[in-house]
């Protein structure tokens, strides 16, 4: 299968950020820049090597961008394009979000951890609090709290979110001049 892919322009600067790089040049802009340094997960994507391999949630703002090169990234623009993923529905039904700035980190992180192929293991509806904090562990909100996130992430749970594989993302290519 080849996959839809975005092509890193001659005109990105060789030090940018896959943030900076998803924004700007791909128009990506669901995922959104709180810090710019690592520590309030607004900036949450997925990365996997290829197609066999998990997703990893990582922080756009300090992932080089030639890191990730060849690599397929799937951001919350794509995660719900077709259908909407089963913590986007579970977000609105428990009220999990306020302003909305944290929201696409938090749904990116969740939707990782809910992958039936996570490489820690499957989190239920019944798993406890404590391992579904564990999974939003680098994410903040200043404005909805986290009672109504982690509900939504148990009912996602319970409403078929493990059952159902993370989609295709964009592979990142080099122009080849
Ligand atoms: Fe990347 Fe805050 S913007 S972790
Ligand atoms: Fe506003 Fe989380 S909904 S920061």
């Amino acid at each position: 299968m080849i996959l839809a892919s975005l092509t890193v322009n001659p005109s990105t600067a060789a030090d940018a950020t896959l943030l900076e790089y998803l924004r700007v040049d791909a128009g990506q802009t669901g995922t959104k820049e709180g810090c710019a340094s690592g520590d309030c997960g607004a900036c949450t994507c997925l990365i996997r090597s290829d197609e066999n391999a998990p997703y990893i949630a990582v922080n756009a703002c300090i992932t080089p961008l030639g890191d990730v090169i060849g690599h397929e990234v799937l951001t919350v623009d794509v995660l719900g394009e077709e259908e909407l993923h089963p913590i986007q529905s579970a977000m609105v039904n428990e009220h999990g979000s306020q302003c909305g700035f944290c929201t696409p980190g938090f749904v990116m992180a969740l939707a990782a951890r809910l992958d039936p192929n996570h490489p820690q293991g499957e989190l239920t509806e019944t798993s406890d609090r404590e391992a579904w904090n564990q999974a939003i562990a680098g994410n903040l909100c200043r404005c909805t709290g986290y009672r109504p996130i982690l509900d939504a992430a148990q009912l996602a749970a319970k409403s078929g979110a493990r059952a159902r594989t993370l989609p295709h993302g964009l592979v990142i290519d080099a122009l080849h001049c």
